[in-house]
């Protein structure tokens, strides 16, 4: 046998041999690499007669080519055996229960407020915010609060330490300042020349929110929901405000016809103003709308007063308008049955899953919205 047949068949047989890929590399590096034997053979080839290397030069090379592809050829054979070891190995039992998966769920209280949102989209409001941190003008007096009206004292609302200026800021104990808020805009300046103002009357707008007083039991919590509404136009009525909400509430519980009715009220903002119930019926502790003897209060409500729409700088000899307050959380409560306020906010896990709605649901067939 001549030198390279002895060689080639010592590679063969080692790299045929080498039991896992580190053995593998070794046999390569003594093969193939820098100093490894067959470029050392291919190395004296320059110092070969003419004859010798022609013979020599082919068979060498011819060798290097074989055992290249044996060396490739066996690695593939050890990594798939690799594969096939590790996956005996990290077999998966199918019949282990699975770890627990943690599900986010969506407050009842952000649910109705998307519901109620999309019902007053699609009657054509549009959404309009204002910052919870409020001062005495856009709270109380723009809206027309007497100076020493009890809402305003330190047990209904909550009052910010007063500023350098001396002035005392507010936790807003209503959405009505927004309304206060867009009145307003339709009076100032175009944001930019080349912009239409575009901000004149109509107004129709919904403002959700928080709000705040100073209260605790179980139906009222320190911090809660409103969804205000308001529509300013030059020949708004109260037979627009009572369809409204009548198409609301149709609408929000999913019934073809509810019987509401206004009660006479007072609120310093509107005039006249009025509360308006829907029929329900409370048994075993369940509250069903739309049926029985009993009424639950679900809005206050009214024609916006004028000196409102003066302090806000309309004419009330041009505009008129009414204006609606929901209170979301009582609203969820009804449609959904949550017995205690409180526990909406108290932040317990459990409560959650049980009263929380999945962010991935079918849309809701009343409103469109998951
Ligand atoms: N702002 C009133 C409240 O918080 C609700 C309301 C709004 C009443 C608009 C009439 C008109 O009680």
């Amino acid at each position: 046998m001549s030198d390279t047949e002895t060689l080639k068949a010592d590679l063969t047989r080692r790299i045929a041999e080498a039991g896992d890929l580190a053995a593998l590399e070794a046999v390569r590096l003594e093969a193939l690499g820098k100093t490894g034997a067959i470029p050392a053979l291919l190395k004296t080839l320059g110092s070969l007669s003419p004859e010798a290397r022609r013979e020599q030069g082919p068979a060498l090379n011819a060798l290097r080519d074989e055992i290249a592809a044996a060396l490739a050829s066996r690695r593939e054979a050890l990594e798939d055996a690799d594969l096939e070891a590790r996956l005996a190995r990290e077999a998966v039992d199918l019949s282990l229960p699975p770890p627990p998966r943690r599900r986010g769920a969506v407050h009842p209280t952000m649910q109705v407020m998307d519901e109620m949102i999309a019902i007053f989209a699609e009657m054509g409001f549009a959404l309009a915010e204002g910052p919870d941190i409020e001062d005495d003008f856009h709270n109380f007096t723009a809206l027309n609060f007497p100076p020493r009206h009890p809402a305003r004292e330190m047990h209904d609302t909550f009052f910010l330490k007063p500023g350098p200026d001396g002035e005392r800021k507010l936790l807003r104990t209503h959405t009505s300042p927004v309304q206060v808020r867009s009145m307003q805009r339709t009076n100032a300046p175009p944001p930019a020349p080349w912009i239409a103002s575009g901000r004149e009357p109509p107004i129709r707008i919904i403002s959700p929110g928080r709000t705040y007083r100073c209260d605790s039991d179980a139906t009222h919590t320190p911090m809660f929901h409103q969804i205000e509404g308001l529509v300013i136009d030059r020949d708004i009525h109260m037979g627009h405000l009572k369809w409204t909400l009548g198409e609301f509430v149709r609408r929000f519980f999913e019934l073809d016809s509810v019987v509401t009715r206004f009660r006479p009220h007072h609120f310093p903002f509107t005039e006249p103003s009025a509360e308006m119930d829907v029929q329900c019926e409370v048994k075993d502790g369940e509250v069903r709308i739309g049926q029985g003897q009993e009424w639950s209060e679900i809005v206050g409500c009214g024609m916006v007063h004028p000196k409102v729409l003066e302090n806000c700088g309309l004419d009330p000899d041009v505009w008129q308008g009414f204006a609606f307050g929901f209170g979301v959380d009582r609203l969820g409560r009804l449609k959904y049955g949550m017995p205690d306020l409180r526990e909406m906010f108290a932040s317990d896990v459990r409560w959650l899953a049980h009263y929380g709605f999945s962010a991935f649901s079918a849309p809701n067939p009343a409103t469109g919205l998951s």
